[in-house]
């Protein structure tokens, strides 16, 4: 079965189209390359034996799109990781954001029924339900107003899919909310490749260890928690990737299947800032330096998943413990030196 996975040589689609081709299924990506880079194609080959059909292009064009659907014909699914996702950038850019990210997603569902691909799993994220009331959370909690741009393309999104799904547009659709995805594949050959300085948590304790930053930079230690830092639900991105390749096989072979579910991905584990820098130090036995810092403006206090539906309808649990992601994470930024 043949699957386009847009967005595949970026973090999360480069450790899905592992998983899809250790699964059988073949695989064509589309990628501008605006985040990623060529040379994953050769971790994902390494990893897998086979190197998975590249297209070099632009999700906002049509045109670039059927002409991929034309050359390789019988695409049964799609995977849409295509995005920017700079939650800062998103502020100072919201046109970018609302171009890139909408349009791409309007031009794969115009272009499903033309060419009978039957089903789009979709990037989605625990974003969209803002601050909870309470946690942990399952996907009946509220989806509050979006705190940037790009989390309203997030939101805008899960709503053009469903408006398409409900029209009686002959397709189906997962639509995935992940959490904090961290980590790298165990083989070290492929992870996560930000560019500049990294904004979020984990690449930048890892630089910190490996001394390219001199110290990491705890925002907040006043919060309601109970040692003051932010809680997050850290999944770990091959166990995340897993869950595509089920998404994938329950949208395109489930018979009774609803035509649009959504499942949170997350380990339905909240841990603390401190807590996963003192989980780095003991599975590493590396010093992370850090210091205690402002509040990031933005920043939700707390927030982790009730992952009962994937567990339950998908049969699929992230399983992975915290420590051994973040082995990976770090074997991952060893092999960068
Ligand atoms: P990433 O930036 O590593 O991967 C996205 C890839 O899409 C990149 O390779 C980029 O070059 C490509 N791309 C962007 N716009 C494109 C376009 N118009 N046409 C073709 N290719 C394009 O990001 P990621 O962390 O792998 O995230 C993948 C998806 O998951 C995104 O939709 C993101 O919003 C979502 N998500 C990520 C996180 C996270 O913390 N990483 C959390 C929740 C949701
Ligand atoms: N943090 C620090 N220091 C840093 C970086 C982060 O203390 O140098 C803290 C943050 O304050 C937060 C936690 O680490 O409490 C996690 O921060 P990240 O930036 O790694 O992740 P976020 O939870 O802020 O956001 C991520 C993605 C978003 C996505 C969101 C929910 O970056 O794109 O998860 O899916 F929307």
């Amino acid at each position: 079965m043949k699957i386009l996975v847009t967005g595949g040589t970026g973090y999360i689609g480069s450790h899905t189209v592992v998983e899809l081709q250790q699964a059988g299924y073949e695989v064509v990506i589309i990628d501008n390359l605006s985040n990623s880079n060529r040379e994953v194609l050769k971790g994902i080959e390494a990893i897998t034996g086979k190197a998975p059909v590249f297209v070099e292009g632009d999700c906002t064009d049509i045109n670039t799109l059927r002409k991929l659907f034309e050359e390789n014909p019988g695409i049964q699914g799609i995977i849409n990781f295509a995005a920017s996702k700079a939650v800062g950038e998103s502020v100072q850019k919201p046109l970018l954001y609302y171009r890139n990210n909408l349009n791409t997603l309007i031009n794969l569902l115009e272009c499903m029924p033309e060419y009978g691909v039957k089903g789009i799993v979709f990037s989605s994220s625990c974003t969209v339900y803002g601050e909870p009331d309470v946690n942990p959370i399952d996907e009946t909690a509220p989806i509050k107003p979006a705190t940037s741009p790009y989390g309203n393309t997030k939101q805008i999104s899960e709503e053009i899919i469903t408006d398409y799904v409900h029209s009686g547009a002959p397709i189906k659709s997962i639509i995935l909310r992940y959490f904090n995805p961290i980590g790298a594949h165990p083989s070290a050959k492929i992870g996560e490749l930000p560019l500049g300085v990294p904004q979020n948590l984990v690449p930048y304790l890892t630089q910190t260890a490996a001394g390219i930053r001199k110290e990491l930079t705890v925002f907040g230690d006043d919060y309601n928690t109970p040692d003051g830092s932010c809680i997050r639900d850290y999944i770990d991105v091959v166990d995340l990737a897993k869950a595509h390749v089920v998404a994938m096989r329950r949208m395109l072979d489930g018979e009774d299947t609803d035509s649009i579910e959504i499942f949170n991905l997350g380990t339905g584990r909240g841990v603390s800032v401190l807590e996963l820098i003192h989980d780095f130090e003991l599975s590493t036995g590396m010093a992370v330096p850090h210091k205690i810092g402002p509040r990031r403006e933005g920043d939700i206090e707390q927030i982790w998943a009730i992952p009962d539906k994937a567990n339950n309808v998908l049969g699929w649990t992230a399983e992975t413990p915290v420590g051994e992601t973040l082995a990976n994470a770090w074997r991952w930024q060893c092999s960068l030196k």
